[in-house]
């Protein structure tokens, strides 16, 4: 990959802060999305602009049950409020409700080489993973640079798995700017400290491998999944190693130094099993989320707020996504949008 350099100080644009960050509606949203990417999104919302949209568009390359893809899409823009989302400080909304960007990254395409797609990584997990190689698969950097770019937006935070996307945005992004001047600025990345949760199995969490805790279980199957954890086979009597325990790793992200002293103490105790720890783990996860599974019950049942917020997030993301396909469009030679589309703000 040509890539080019990714770091703050190297972004040569001067533009004011503009967050921006998407996630898909491919299931229900686990530990892992909620360190890797939500909580981050919801706290970048006090320290400048941000967008952040659901991508159900790129989810249309793994969801094919139309209620199924309607239903996440709603589930996940209940999540993000729920954890705090404020839609006062955000612009938040569905992907689709800017259709733009699909005319962005089909003029993205045009100066995009074949090469850059095919070395891809994301692709060839997912045909490994047994997703069909679709074109939308293959395309799916394309939309995701259009995703960025037609906001102008200068951070995306994203977590690790996302940063060959925004190198090649950033490739795209200057292959425009060279062909028709500069109209975008190069987007940084942002990764965050809680850029890998593993899961159950000590892998990745993912929806992919099973192997999730999600945000919003509990209860019983909440209580079951904690208990599920995999450990390894130190026997009762013997101190145990929390740095080398799934259990622990995940305890750490809801806890502070001194709750971690206190636990790996435990763990050095003879006497003290994983089925102690993982009960521990449950109570502290249990009450972390549960004002927020408070807010989402209340919120599934004011479906009209979420549908509110979502249809004003979209107007506004589309008024200024159409703001830049006007200057796009005047510098590709393609005649200006056509008068009905253009918001008259
Ligand atoms: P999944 O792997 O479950 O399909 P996605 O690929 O839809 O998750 O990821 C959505 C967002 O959550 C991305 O920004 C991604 O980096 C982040 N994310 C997903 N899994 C993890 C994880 N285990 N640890 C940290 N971040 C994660
Ligand atoms: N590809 C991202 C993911 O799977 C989702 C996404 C789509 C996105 N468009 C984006 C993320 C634009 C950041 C910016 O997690």
């Amino acid at each position: 990959m040509k890539g080019t350099p990714m770091t703050d100080s190297q972004n040569e644009n001067k533009r004011p802060t503009r967050f921006l960050s998407g996630v898909q509606p491919s299931g229900k949203l686990h530990l892992g999305n909620y360190f890797g990417a939500l909580k981050q999104h919801i706290a970048l919302q006090d320290e400048a602009e941000a967008f952040y949209f659901i991508a159900n568009y790129h989810a249309m390359t793994t969801v094919q049950d139309r209620d199924l893809l309607a239903e996440q899409t709603l589930a996940v823009a209940m999540d993000y409020l729920a954890l705090g989302l404020d839609p006062e400080k955000a612009v938040f909304f569905r992907q689709s409700d800017v259709p733009e960007v699909n005319e962005l990254a089909w003029m993205l395409s045009a100066v995009t080489g074949k090469g850059l797609l095919d070395r891809a990584t994301s692709f060839k997990d997912k045909v490994a993973r047994g997703i069909t190689p679709s074109m939308g698969l293959y395309y799916y950097p394309m939309l995701m640079a259009a995703d960025i770019l037609i906001y102008r937006s200068t951070v995306v935070p994203v977590g690790e798995d996302q940063v060959q996307h925004l190198e090649m945005t950033r490739d795209m992004a200057l292959a425009f700017n060279n062909a028709y001047g500069e109209i975008f600025p190069l987007p940084t990345v942002r990764l965050d400290a809680g850029a890998k949760v593993p899961g159950l199995d000590g892998q990745k969490m993912s929806k992919s491998y099973d192997n999730t805790i999600e945000i919003f279980e509990e209860g019983k199957r909440l209580r079951k999944r904690v208990m599920s954890i995999v450990t390894d086979s130190t026997p009762l009597e013997e101190p145990k190693d929390p740095d080398a325990c799934n259990v622990f790793s995940l305890y750490q992200l809801f806890s502070d130094e001194a709750e971690q002293e206190e636990l790996r103490e435990k763990y050095r105790t003879p006497g003290f099993g994983y089925g102690n720890a993982k009960q521990i783990l449950f109570e502290k996860l249990d009450a972390y989320f549960a004002p927020y599974r408070e807010e989402r019950k209340r919120l599934e049942n004011d479906l009209g707020y979420v549908e509110g917020v979502l249809a004003e997030g979209g107007a506004r993301a589309r008024a200024e996504a159409q703001k830049t396909m006007r200057l796009v469009r005047e510098a590709a030679g393609i005649p200006g949008m056509p008068v009905s589309a253009v918001e008259t703000t």
